[in-house]
């Protein structure tokens, strides 16, 4: 098939790629010519593993192209999917639709065929049946140009993984023009035919059902941070807590993991967009609980704060603090409302030089927070420094041999803020460790 993917970020950068991958036969369409520009020569402007490959793959063999004009765009394909950004708004926690209704704006006078616009970014519910009457105003081709709801639930780190493999498949469909369920069949073939299940629902249930995810992801994440909270009071242990809840497979392992809690470019805007939607809709109270997910979350970093203050002896003023980790997770890039930076930043303020580490995302993190200092590997962060934080638990950092980095820090402290370090071994170097929950 025919497709465009509208939007180049993380998202559409990789439905596209996995899409010419899948057979098809993409345009990728942005508003930024440097990006595309440089997606043109097979380059990506983030970090996703696998993802250049696939993109360099796809441009070499022709089957994945680029371009800035929309009306291009029209011309080449009838299924158009749109994946661009819907950040948190600058004067409240709403989504900031301004990307996605420039889409439709956009796109829908060069509609002049029967057309489909599939709209993957996380939006607010009601906004595709909105769409849908905007985009047959405006397309010459009227009522023909249909819009179909397709929320995406990739994790990024492994994006390319999620999409070509997803959990499920969500189809919203207007019940007015069934026949698109079967151009996304045709889209999504592969998956369908190695046995990804389909849910084919309605407008706004298919938009629900990504914010719902989302929403239970970062409950399920603030729940063990809740409980890191009371196993602090306690002296009690929220790994082994965790541990033996998981074991339990209605409540199951993962995503409770306590730490710092979550950041990103998603969690934390999409439940907030959440509430304030439902707010809208009269119905508040049902997700009231999410502002206390909100809370919780960043409660860890003032912990993690507080406890920087506690280990340097009541203040961080004049401190060498080093800080491992700036990406919000892992295996990328991204540093979109990170805990790393969130809690340097702080510390910074508060009076410590702080000196942060990172294997990948240290050009965003400087751009963003230039009044920190940066270091090129984990142990030249550490040099002189009178604590270490360990914020982002890159598997690097779990290598590190605690008695070589004991040789270059002023003094051996460390505030584990993912429990991922083996604090025991830590310990026996010498280390004075403080993990979070955790005696
Ligand atoms: C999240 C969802 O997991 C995806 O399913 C969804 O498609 C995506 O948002 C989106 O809406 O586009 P992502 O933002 O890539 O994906 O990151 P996650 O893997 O969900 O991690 C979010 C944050 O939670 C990270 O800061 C991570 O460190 C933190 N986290 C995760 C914890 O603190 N504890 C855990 O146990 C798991």
């Amino acid at each position: 098939m025919r497709l465009t993917v509208i939007g180049t970020g993380y998202l559409g950068a990789t439905h596209a790629a996995c899409m010419a991958e899948l057979g098809h036969e993409v345009l990728g369409v942005d508003v930024e010519p440097d990006r595309i520009a440089a997606l043109r020569s097979g380059r990506l402007p983030f970090y996703e593993p696998g993802l250049d490959e696939l993109v360099a793959k796809h441009v070499a063999s022709g089957r994945l192209r680029f371009t800035t004009s929309y009306q291009e765009a029209a011309a080449f394909a009838d299924v158009h999917f749109c994946c661009v950004g819907t950040p948190q708004r600058a004067d409240g926690d709403g989504a900031d639709l301004r990307y996605v209704d420039a889409v439709v704006e956009t796109l829908a006078p060069f509609l002049e065929r029967p057309a489909i616009v599939v709209g993957k970014s996380t939006v607010p519910v009601g906004t595709a049946a909105r769409l849908s009457a905007r985009l047959a105003e405006l397309a010459p081709a009227g009522a023909a140009a249909r819009i179909a709801w397709n929320p995406e639930f990739l994790r990024e780190g492994y994006a390319v993984e999620d999409t070509l493999r997803p959990d499920r498949l969500v189809f919203g469909i207007d019940p007015a023009a069934p026949g698109t369920e079967a151009v996304l069949r045709e889209v999504y073939a592969t998956p369908l035919a190695e046995g990804v299940p389909v849910v084919v629902t309605d407008f706004p249930t298919a938009e629900l059902v990504k914010t719902a995810a989302n929403a239970f992801l970062a409950t399920k994440i603030s729940f063990i941070n809740a409980m890191a909270e009371v196993c602090e009071a306690t002296d009690a242990d929220v790994t082994e807590l965790s541990r033996a809840l998981s074991f339990d497979t209605r409540i199951g392992g993962r995503f409770l993991n306590a730490g710092v809690g979550f950041g990103g470019g998603c969690l934390p805007k999409d439940i907030r967009a959440f509430r304030a939607r439902a707010e809208e809709l009269g119905a508040g109270r049902a997700l009231a609980f999410l502002g206390e997910v909100d809370a919780i979350n960043l409660r860890r970093r003032d912990r993690v704060v507080a406890l920087a203050e506690e280990l340097c002896g009541g203040e961080v003023t004049g401190r060498r603090v080093a800080v491992w980790g700036a990406a919000f997770k892992p295996e990328s890039d991204d540093i979109r409302d990170s805990p790393a930076l969130d809690v340097a930043a702080r510390l910074r303020r508060r009076g410590a030089q702080v000196s942060v580490h990172d294997p990948r995302a240290l050009d965003n993190a400087r751009k963003r927070y230039p009044e920190l200092d940066y270091a090129t590997g984990a142990l030249a962060a550490a040099q002189g420094a009178d604590l270490v934080v360990h914020l982002t638990e890159w598997a690097e950092y779990r290598t590190l041999d605690p008695h070589a980095v004991a040789e270059v820090v002023s003094a051996p402290r460390l505030i584990d803020g993912r429990n991922a370090l083996d604090a025991p071994s830590w310990r026996a170097a010498g280390w004075t460790v403080r993990p979070l929950g955790r005696p």
